[in-house]
Parts: C-alpha cells; sequence; structure tokens
C-alpha cells in the first residue's frame, strides 16, 4: 500500500511497488484522459531549494496534467527560509495547505528530516550528492520501455560518480534486479563512494569494475548513463577546472558502441556528450526526460491514493 507513504530513499519502495508505479506509468502514457482529473482537488507544494528544470516542471506538469494544482518556491530565498526557518517547521506549514510535498535541498538527509515531522506525504527530489530517487524512477520507466527488460544489463556510469545522486540511486535500485553488471567509469578522484561500493555492491555480490577509460569498455556496454561532473558540489574550483571535461561522449565513440546499446543522461548536460550525439537514435536522454513526466504522475497518483 503506497497511500500515504513518503519516497526518501529509492530502498524505501519494494520491487513490487516499483513494479506497480512502472505499470500505471505505463497505463498513464498510452491512456492520458483517463488520468486528467484524478487528482481534482489536490494540492502539490514544490518545495526547490536548489535549481531545477527537469524534476521540478516534470512535478508540476504531472499535477496539473492529474487535474491537480501545484504551490511552491523555486529558490528557498523567496520563503521564511530566508528568515532562519527550519525545514522542520516549513514541512509542518506546507502540510496545513498541500496534500503532498517534494523537495529538492542542497543538504543530504534533508527530506529525511522533512518527512519525520510531515503530516502528507514527502518525496525527495534530490538531497545534495545524496539520493534522487524519482530520477531513479525516471530511469527505471525509461530502461523498461526502450530496451525492454530491467535485468541482464551491463550498465555503463559514466562521469562524476561520487556526487551524482542519480548514479547512487539508480546502482541501489538497478542492483535489486537479476544478472545486472556495472562498469564504472570515473577519475579516482571521483569514483563511487563506499557506501555505495561496499555497502550494495559488494553486499549483494553484483559484479563491478572500477576503470578510468571509456573507450576501453564501451564495445562491452547495453546501457550507457552519463553523468556531468557537479559543480556545485566541489569546494575547490581548480578541482572542477581540471575534472569537468574528463569525458566527452562523441560520434567516434559511438561508433565503437552495440547498435542497441542507449545513452542516457539525467540531465542537464554541460560538455560531456557532444551535441552530434544527440542525432544517433540510441541517444534518449530527452525522451527519459519525459518518462519523468509519467513516473511523477503514477508516484503522485500512487502516494495520494486516488488510483
Ligand atoms: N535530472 C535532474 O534532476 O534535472 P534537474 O536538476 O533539472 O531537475
Amino acid at each position: 500500500m503506497l497511500k500515504g507513504r513518503h519516497l526518501i530513499d529509492p530502498m524505501d519502495f519494494t520491487l513490487e511497488e516499483i513494479q506497480e508505479i512502472l505499470v500505471l506509468s505505463e497505463e498513464i502514457i498510452l491512456n492520458p484522459n483517463d488520468y486528467s482529473d484524478i487528482c481534482k482537488g489536490k494540492i502539490l507544494a514544490n518545495l526547490f531549494y536548489e535549481p531545477s528544470t527537469r524534476t521540478r516542471f516534470s512535478f508540476e506538469a504531472a499535477m496539473l496534467r492529474l487535474g491537480g494544482q501545484v504551490i511552491g518556491f523555486s529558490e528557498a530565498i523567496s520563503s521564511s527560509v530566508s528568515k532562519g526557518e527550519s525545514i522542520a517547521d516549513t514541512i509542518r506549514t506546507v502540510g496545513c495547505y498541500a496534500d503532498i510535498s517534494a523537495i529538492r535541498h542542497p543538504k543530504e538527509g534533508s527530506s529525511k528530516i522533512a518527512s519525520q515531522y510531515s503530516s502528507i506525504p514527502v518525496i525527495n527530489a534530490g538531497d545534495g550528492g545524496h539520493q534522487h530517487p524519482t530520477q531513479t524512477l525516471t530511469d527505471l520507466l525509461t530502461i523498461k520501455s526502450i530496451k525492454g527488460n530491467l535485468d541482464n544489463n551491463v550498465i555503463g556510469i559514466c562521469g562524476d560518480l561520487k556526487f551524482g545522486r542519480t548514479v547512487h540511486s539508480l546502482i541501489k535500485s538497478m542492483s535489486r534486479y537479476k544478472n545486472n553488471k556495472f562498469v564504472l567509469i570515473s577519475p579516482k578522484k571521483l569514483s563511487i563512494p563506499d557506501y555505495i561500493s561496499k555497502e550494495v555492491l559488494k553486499k549483494n555480490n553484483i559484479e563491478y569494475l572500477e576503470i578510468e577509460k571509456m573507450d576501453d569498455v564501451i564495445k562491452d556496454l547495453d546501457i550507457l548513463y552519463m553523468t556531468r561532473v557537479q559543480k556545485e558540489r566541489f569546494f575547490n574550483e581548480d578541482e572542477y577546472l581540471k575534472l569537468k571535461d574528463s569525458y566527452i561522449l562523441n560520434k567516434e565513440k559511438m561508433n565503437k558502441a552495440k547498435e542497441d546499446m542507449i545513452v542516457m543522461h539525467p540531465l542537464p548536460r554541460v560538455n560531456e556528450i557532444s551535441y552530434e550525439v544527440d542525432e544517433d537514435p540510441r541517444a534518449c536522454y530527452f525522451e527519459q526526460a519525459k518518462y519523468g513526466m509519467y513516473a511523477r504522475m503514477a508516484l503522485i497518483a500512487k502516494l495520494l491514493g486516488v488510483n
């Protein structure tokens, strides 16, 4: 039963519950008119303490397409946070006005804290360099829809694996499906944190390889998940400048990949995928962004118990 629950970490939901959300997402894609007013009279509060394009707009579009309404802020400065209000007091107040809330925050653990004080479901829309579970629902729906299967994939994840919260959530989730293998491609300074490699991959005996060069492995991949170097998480600008262009996916590299490999990216992209790759039918990052809206429609409907 998903009604009334929070989504803070991808592991908060069982595989069966995730499947329920994916199935509903697919039904909404096929028959959007059947769902166009199921959230009539309901309000989503989008509390975005950190910039966003896809997550905020897709949550808004999702609620509007379900017939509900949206309130919120897109920068903390325009709310009483700027006067020193805590996230606990903010969410207690928001619960007086809204039925469900999505929170993006630069500090790890902030949406978890909010959920402990909240009378309404709280969805983690990205907490610092930690987790981004609704991006993962997006990614799972994309993989299921385009590749047809969430099992048996060789998944290359490339870029900033240290600070990239989408990567942490994706690895946690894809590790629960059968026979997935990971190739983790990053500079040493941006390698996957121990809590993912030790607590998720090693503990569950998941096959994985950590390497620095993409060229050596691209031919073996079923999915290539590119990420940008997360400038906003660096303390030192020089360090960011040294690492920011570590990987650039271009036509030449794509020529070495399988014909049915797909390229994903949570976006925004900076330099890590050349624009020439956008023409390649294997590039599916904008489709992925669209799947994000459907996954969030299904999630909102399930947490509100309207479907
Ligand atoms: N993928 C993602 O989280 O994008 P935004 O930062 O634009 O929301």
